[in-house]
Formats: structure tokens, sequence, C-alpha cells
């Protein structure tokens, strides 16, 4: 994979001192995972509410952790060498900028901001700060899929891969208000995944996004996109979240054809393929490795290390946001929307928003889609 280089951090055999800045439900999930980490430790929470900080650190049972509101004096005080940003969406450009510009590297969630003009911004900024900006999609680490990638290469070209997701969770909250929840709050996750399967990115996608008569969200619970793909493949996404009833798992159920044959997984259990008319049942020879937001703490840890670049490095993400901003366009618009378009768009307003040498940076770029694949030059 092509990448960015940056700043690595010296292996001193210590842990990484690192501050969670975000301390929401997902917030305490990173907490935890940093302090089970022996890569990790941790150096203190930041939230806008002071309170929010501190009861959560109490809550994952560290109550003697330094807490505050301010990244930067708090960064200051502990001698902290990295951020993970686990804010609302809306606040990742600032508290990731922000980390940024303090030279501290950062790990953020998911999604890398709230658009993709937000993202390229971060891009740049990642690029001007010579750090490492890498976005946890943390579905990706799930050794099943790891084997179900495995097994896509035993299937010759591959031409059609498949995601059927089928839930009924009653949020409550700001799920239920968006326009387009399921797209907008979960798609991502599938999308960045058949990235991942297909090593492919996407062109264009026609997506019709509509809510089941018996929905209770407001918005449009259930949608259906096809992505045309890089190599030409196509990707089908079907999903709903007003299903109830012989639901799918969380990762979704997923089908990929190729010229010699299937391969399947329903998200939970191992892959199976049957290929060259040789069906197999596949249980073993799971790669090892760490899963979920934990498999991407060690990830971002031995990225720093090594300067290895990571999967979730900010330039490769922006194409999973870019697939879900072009699907949401889709929708709204009905009509077929080509990726570029929503780059290009998203780049004009990236510059008219950045601020001087970010500008500069962005500027410099002839195609966004180029800029998020090629290295960018050394020194
Ligand atoms: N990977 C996953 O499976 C997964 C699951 C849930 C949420 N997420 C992601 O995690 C992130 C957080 O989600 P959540 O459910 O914890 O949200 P949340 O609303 O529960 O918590 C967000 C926290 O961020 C704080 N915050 C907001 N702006 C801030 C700022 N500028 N500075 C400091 N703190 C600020 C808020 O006060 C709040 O405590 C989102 O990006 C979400 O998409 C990922």
């Amino acid at each position: 994979m092509n990448g960015h280089p940056f700043r690595t951090l010296p292996a001193t055999g210590a842990p990484l001192r690192v501050i969670v800045v975000g301390a929401g439900g997902m917030g305490r999930a990173w907490l935890g995972a940093v302090l089970a980490s022996p890569d990790t430790e941790l150096a203190g929470v930041v939230d806008l509410d002071s309170e929010a900080a501190r009861s959560a650190a109490d809550a994952v049972g560290a109550p003697g952790t330094p807490t505050g509101t301010d990244l930067a004096a708090l960064a200051a005080e502990t001698g902290a060498e990295a951020v993970i940003d686990v804010t609302s969406p809306a606040a990742h450009l600032p508290v990731t900028l922000r980390a940024l510009d303090l030279g501290l590297p950062v790990l953020g969630e998911k999604p890398a901001a709230a658009s993709v003009a937000e993202a390229l911004r971060l891009a740049a900024a990642a690029e001007r700060s010579g750090l490492l900006f890498m976005v946890s999609q943390s579905r990706r680490y799930n050794r099943q899929l790891f084997r179900f990638r495995e097994l896509a290469g035993r299937l010759g070209d591959l031409g059609i891969l498949t995601t059927e997701f089928f839930l009924a969770p009653r949020f409550g909250g700001f799920r239920d208000a968006m326009a387009h929840p399921l797209l907008l709050d979960m798609a991502i996750h599938p999308f960045d995944t058949a990235r991942f399967l297909l090593d492919a990115e996407p062109v264009s996608v026609y997506c019709h996004g509509y809510n089941p008569a018996w929905s209770w969200y407001a918005g449009d619970a259930a949608a259906t996109a096809v992505f045309e793909m890089t190599g030409g493949a196509r990707y089908v996404y079907t999903g709903s979240w007003c299903s109830p009833g012989l639901e799918t798992s969380w990762n979704g159920a997923w089908r990929l054809s190729g010229a010699h044959g299937t391969a399947v997984w329903d998200g939970d259990t191992p892959p199976r393929v049957d290929a060259n008319g040789t069906p197999s049942a596949e249980n073993s020879g799971t790669p090892d490795g760490a899963e979920s937001i934990e498999g991407a703490l060690a990830e971002f840890v031995h990225a720093l290390r090594t300067g290895t670049v990571p999967r979730g490095e900010i330039h490769e993400n922006v194409m999973s946001l870019a697939m879900v901003d072009s699907a949401v366009l889709s929708a709204t618009e009905d009509r077929r929307v080509h990726v570029d378009e929503v780059l290009d768009a998203a780049h004009r307003e990236a510059i008219a928003t950045a601020d001087d040498t970010e500008r500069e940076i962005l500027a410099s770029w002839s195609s966004v889609r180029t800029a998020l694949t090629r290295p960018c030059p050394t020194g």
C-alpha cells in the first residue's frame, strides 16, 4: 500500500503515554483498551464536560488519572505522546487539528471527520505536521474477516461482493431523527470492509434510500447501494435498521463471487469457500492478532514505533467516508454519482475553509484521488 511518511517515536521499551479526548460511551471503551494494553499508558482524559472526564476515569478503575477540559494544558502537564480522539464526529476536525498542532500523533474514531471536506483538511494537516493521523475502523480488525480476505485469493477475478445488513435496534436519541441514519452512522463499516476485501476503490454509486412503513426512524432507515469499483467489480449493499426477526450479525452477511467460485461469511462464524468445485469449511488457520479497537490500538503503536504505514492512515481512509457521502448524495438526488465528483467538491470546500498552510498543501494536489494514494515527497 502506498502511504504517507510520518515521524516515528523511538521504541524505548516504555509504554506510549496517551490522552483520550471524548469520555462518552465509546470513550470509555477506549479507556479500557488503553489500560489493558501493555503498549500504552493512560496519561489523561479530556472532555468538554469535566465531570464526564472524571467519572469516565473512575468508571474504568483509573480514579487517579489527570482529567480536564483543555487538551494543551493536560498534554503539557502529563508529557503525553499521543491522542485518541473519541469525540462526536463534529468535533473530530478541531480536536485532531489541535492535537497535531501540539505535535501529538492521533488515533481517531471513525468517521475521520463530519464531511469529506473536513477529512481532506485533516489529511493536509497531517502532511504539514509530519505526524501520523490514523482512523480506527474497528470492524476491520476481525480475524474471520482476514480469513475471508485470504479465501478471496482462491476465487480468481473478483466480480460481485454483497452485504446484507438487517437489524432492529431501538437507539432513541440522535439516530432516530437523522435523515439517513443507516448510511451516515453505520454503513461506513461495510463500505470500508468492501474496499479491504476487493482491494479496490469506489468509482461510482447508485443508492436508493427509503423508510419502511413501520419504521420508528424519522429518516431513511433502509438503503440499497450499488457501487462500481476500480477493476470493474460491483459492491452491492442492502441494509435496514428496522427489520426484526432472523437478524444478521452487526458485521452483516457477505457473499463474494469470483471466476473460480464463491466465499461467504455471516459476520459471526468462520467464512466458507467453494472454489474450483471444492467446498471447504474454514475452521482453522485463522490469523492471530488483536481484534476491534484493541487491534487498531496495537497497529497505531506499531506504526509509531516502526514507521510502517497503518491501514486507516488518513489518506487511505478518506475513500470510506467518500463512499458514504456519495451514497447519500445519490439517494438525495436520485441519480448515479461519480465519487470523483464528491471528492472534487470536497476539495474545493476544503480549500475555501482551510488555513494558509493547509490551503497550500491542498492546492498542490492536481487530483484528489491521486493525492490520497500517492506517497508524499519526503524532506
Ligand atoms: N467503532 C465503533 O464501533 C463505534 C461505536 C460507537 C461510536 N463510535 C464513534 O465514536 C465516537 C464517539 O461516539 P460516542 O458514542 O462515544 O459519542 P458520545 O456522544 O457518547 O460521546 C462523545 C463525547 O465527546 C465529548 N466531546 C464533544 N466535543 C468535544 C470536544 N471538542 N472536546 C472534548 N470533548 C468533546 C462529549 O462531551 C462527549 O462526552 C464517534 O465518532 C462515533 O462514530 C464508533
